[in-house]
C-alpha cells in the first residue's frame, strides 16, 4: 500500500483549491454566481460562504483539467491509483453510473456479447443500451429466505464463456449491495483462461484495500477494470466515484478515457473532485485506517448483539460465499423490513440504508461512532421484546426483482424502437421499451427488449403505466 511514502504527500486538488481561494482573482468566468455573490441569500446562509467560494470548475486558477486529466487533478488520480493498487485511475462525476456507461461504450459494441450478472445496477443496462452489445445473463444464487440475490458461481461464468463467441468482456457486481461476496479469484482465473477481460462493479467495496479484515479487492485478484463509489462508503461527496484499470490489464486506458470524454460534464465541480482526493488521502492515513477498523469493530459489536436476539436474524457468510462485515442485513420475525424501518425511524429517529419486504440494510460507516451502535443495538433489543403482530406486514410490493428474463430483442434496438405507453395490466405479453428499476438497489425489474409477464406485476405495484414496443 505504501502508506508511509504517501502519508507525506498531501492531497493535490485540496492544496490547489486552498491556494486558489487564498489568492483570489477578479473573476470574469463561470460559475456565474462569482464566488457566491450571485446566490440566493437563504441558500448562501444554509450552505455557507466558503462552500460557494470553493465552487469552481476546472481550467481556472491552476486547478488543472479533468478531461483529459492535467495538473493537480492528474496528480490526484495518480495518487489514487497508487493507493487502490491500480495502473491508472479516473475520477468520476455522476457516480459509478458514468463509469459503468463508459466501460460498456469503451469496451463493447453492437454484435458483441457481454457476460453479466442479471442483478447488476441499472447503469450497466444503460451502458449496454449505449454500446449495443447483447448481455448474456448470469443468474446468481438466490437467497430466497432473505429476498436477496447471492453470489455468482464461477462455473456459470465458465459455462457462458464456453458457450458464447465474440464476448467483449465479463462484467460482475461484487459485492452485492447487501454485502454478499463472490469468488472473484476463481472468476478472474477463468477469465484469464479464456483471454477475456474481467470488469468488476465494486461500487460498494471501496474500503477493501485499506484493511485486511475486509474482503480482497478485485484489483488484487486480477480484474482488468474496477469501479468504486467512493461517495457510498469511502467518505467523498455524493456523486463522486473512481474507475481503476488493473495493474496487469492489457486494456487500453484510452478506450475508457475517450468514452468518459463523451460522457462527462465539461464543467466538473472542483469541490467534488477535491472530495475524491481528500477521501483517498483520508483512507490512506492513519486516522482513516483507524476509522475503518472502528467501522469493523462496530459491525462486529452489533452482529454479536443481534445474535442474542431470538427474533432478529442477520445474513452471515457461508461456506459458498463471504460477506463484507460492514454491511449488516437483518430481518425480524413477523415484521417486514419496511415496517421495521418505520419503527426505527419514527420511534427511535434511526435512519438505515434501505429496507425491503423481507429485511433491512444497516451500514457500519467510517463516520459512525461506537455510541451510534450502542444506541442501535439497544433499540433493536427493545423492538425484539415488543409485540408488533398487529401491524400489517405490508408486503404487497415486492422489492428485489429475482426473475429470469426472457429476452426478445437487443437492448439498444428495443430502446430505439417505436414505443407506446400502456396501462400496466395491458403490458402483459408485450415487450418492454424501458428500464424499470427501483433505487436502491437499482436492479432492473425489466429492461428494453424483455417480455413482460404476470410474474413482473408484484414488483410493479407503484407503476400505473409501462412503455412498451409498438
Ligand atoms: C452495484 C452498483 N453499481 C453502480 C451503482 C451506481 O453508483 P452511483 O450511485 O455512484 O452512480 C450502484 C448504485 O447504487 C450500485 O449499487
Amino acid at each position: 500500500m505504501g502508506l508511509l511514502s504517501r502519508e507525506k504527500i498531501k492531497a493535490p486538488i485540496v492544496e490547489a483549491l486552498k491556494k486558489a481561494i487564498k489568492n483570489p482573482t477578479y473573476q470574469f468566468h463561470i460559475p456565474g454566481h462569482t464566488k457566491g455573490n450571485g446566490v440566493y441569500s437563504k441558500f448562501k446562509n444554509l450552505i455557507g460562504e466558503k462552500a460557494l467560494l470553493l465552487d469552481t470548475t476546472d481550467e481556472f486558477d491552476g486547478l488543472g483539467t479533468l478531461n483529459p486529466a492535467t495538473g493537480p487533478i492528474k496528480k490526484a488520480q495518480e495518487l489514487a491509483a497508487e493507493a487502490f493498487g491500480a495502473k491508472q485511475t479516473f475520477f468520476l462525476l455522476n457516480g459509478s453510473t458514468i463509469g459503468n456507461i463508459a466501460i460498456a461504450m469503451g469496451l463493447s459494441r453492437k454484435g458483441q456479447k457481454v457476460i453479466v450478472n442479471r442483478n447488476c445496477h441499472r447503469s450497466v443496462m444503460t451502458g449496454l443500451i449505449a454500446s449495443g452489445a447483447d448481455p448474456v445473463w448470469i443468474i446468481p444464487e438466490k437467497f430466497s429466505d432473505w429476498g436477496l440475490w447471492g453470489n455468482i458461481k464461477p462455473q456459470d461464468i465458465e459455462k457462458a464463456l464456453q458457450e458464447n463467441d465474440n464476448v467483449a468482456f465479463v462484467w460482475i457486481t461484487n459485492p452485492t449491495y447487501e454485502g454478499v461476496v463472490s469468488n472473484v479469484k476463481e472468476i478472474s482465473e477463468i477469465c484469464k483462461k479464456y483471454n477475456t477481460p474481467l470488469v468488476v462493479d465494486e461500487a460498494h467495496g471501496c474500503l477493501w484495500n485499506f484493511d485486511e479484515h475486509l474482503p480482497q479487492t478485485s484489483l488484487e485478484l486480477g480484474a482488468d477494470i474496477v469501479v468504486h463509489s467512493l461517495h457510498k462508503t469511502g467518505g467523498s461527496m455524493s456523486q463522486s466515484s473512481m474507475l481503476h484499470i488493473g495493474k496487469n490489464s492489457t486494456i487500453e486506458p484510452k478506450h475508457i478515457e475517450n468514452a468518459l470524454m463523451l460522457l462527462h460534464t465539461t464543467s466538473p465541480s472542483l469541490t467534488l473532485l477535491a472530495s475524491l482526493d481528500a477521501a483517498r488521502a483520508h483512507l490512506d492515513s492513519k486516522r482513516g485506517q483507524k476509522q475503518i477498523q472502528q467501522a469493523i469493530e462496530n459491525a462486529k459489536y452489533l452482529r454479536k448483539k443481534i445474535d442474542n436476539l431470538p427474533n432478529i436474524h442477520q445474513l452471515k457468510h457461508d461456506g459458498d460465499y463471504e460477506t463484507d462485515i460492514t454491511k449488516i442485513f437483518i430481518k425480524a420475525d413477523g415484521i417486514s423490513g419496511k415496517v421495521l424501518e418505520s419503527i426505527l425511524e419514527y420511534d427511535f429517529h434511526i435512519e438505515i440504508e434501505s429496507a425491503s419486504d423481507v429485511g433491512l440494510l444497516i451500514l457500519s460507516n467510517i463516520g459512525n461512532s461506537h455510541k451510534d451502535f450502542e444506541y442501535l443495538a439497544k433499540c433493536l433489543k427493545k423492538i425484539s421484546k415488543k409485540d408488533y403482530s398487529h401491524i400489517p406486514k405490508n408486503v404487497k410490493q415486492l422489492h428485489m426483482p429475482m426473475l429470469t428474463p426472457e429476452i426478445k430483442m437487443n437492448l439498444q434496438e428495443a430502446f430505439y424502437s417505436d414505443k407506446e405507453i400502456v396501462k400496466k395490466e395491458d403490458a402483459i405479453n408485450r415487450i418492454s421499451g424501458e428500464i424499470i428499476a427501483e433505487c436502491p438497489p437499482g436492479i432492473a425489474i425489466l429492461v428494453p427488449g424483455e417480455l413482460i409477464k404476470e410474474e413482473h406485476l408484484p414488483y410493479l405495484e407503484s407503476y400505473e403505466t409501462i412503455e412498451v414496443l409498438k
